[in-house]
């Protein structure tokens, strides 16, 4: 007969051992992703990310590796914490989504910190400050303020805080887009005056890639500040990324990350 108690026994200890990293031979990658082993940390990280937002996350044709600040960052965290890491690339509307599923731990996709997605997620602590500006074609005239948005048709990226804060401007023609390059298209097809999106994505697009039919406005509408985000019941996942996170910014591995991406900036 099937021994059933020697088999639960042997699978619970096998399942521990691959926790542990010693491994069911050594087969990291077939460790669970559930956070929820002794040490409140999985070996395999599931990372979600819409990977659209250079220089944050982004893909380079022909490239394999998703690459950007966030994608070096979230590397970085997962070595300090002893896990492999593996990303996800999924759009920026259904990453929370994604997260409450549990089909990823974590998320890191510029994503701002607000109250509205405190209810949903728990964040770390701030890792990259940023804002909003508007992006217009060279031409324009009547757009300098935020407030003159007011009877024109404005591109976002659908989910996020630019479509909100935008929203909340009376008589503005709020055109929703999948990605950023989706919303500058529209832009320089003539489909919408503006697009607000987050400043250092804005201008990497510009600066980066040549752009000489529009411009970056310098007002700013809000200074937000990036978290990664968890599961909202796992604040022991958060506690480990945040512990992390402080290691890298004291042994100077986050200023080598933010040196590579925006050049010595200021942070
Ligand atoms: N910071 C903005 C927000 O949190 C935009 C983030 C968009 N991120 C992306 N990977 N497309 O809503």
């Amino acid at each position: 007969m099937f021994k059933w108690k020697k088999f639960l026994v042997t699978g619970a200890l096998c399942a521990l051992s691959v926790m542990t990293l010693v491994g069911c031979g050594g087969q990291q990658a077939a460790a669970p992703s559930s956070s929820s082993s002794s040490s409140g940390v999985a070996t395999t990280i599931k990372v979600g990310s819409a990977v659209d937002f250079a220089p944050f996350e982004f893909q380079d044709e022909g490239q394999a590796e998703y690459q950007g600040f966030d994608m070096d960052l979230i590397r970085a965290i997962g070595k300090e914490m002893g896990a492999e890491v593996e990303i996800q690339n999924i759009g920026f509307d259904g990453l929370i989504p994604a997260l409450q599923a549990k089909t990823v731990d974590v998320l890191i996709s510029g994503m701002t910190i607000n109250d509205e997605r405190k209810q949903n997620v728990t964040f770390s602590d701030p890792y990259y400050q940023s804002g909003l500006t508007m992006v217009v074609r060279k031409d324009e005239q009547s757009i300098q303020k935020f407030q003159d948005l007011k009877g024109h048709k404005v591109a976002v990226q659908i989910g996020t805080t630019s479509a909100n804060e935008v929203k909340k401007i009376e008589g503005v023609e709020v055109k929703e887009f999948n990605t950023p390059a989706d919303c500058f298209m529209e832009l320089k097809t003539g489909g919408a005056d503006a697009v607000v999106n987050d400043r250092p994505v804005s201008e990497y697009f510009i600066t980066k890639s040549g752009q000489t039919d529009v411009k970056e406005l310098p007002d700013m509408l809000t200074a937000e500040d990036y978290g990664i985000a968890v599961a909202k019941d796992n604040k022991e996942l958060a506690d480990k990324i945040n512990a992390a996170l402080k290691t890298l910014k004291e042994n100077g591995e986050y200023d080598k990350i933010y040196d590579k991406w925006f050049g010595g900036a200021k942070k």
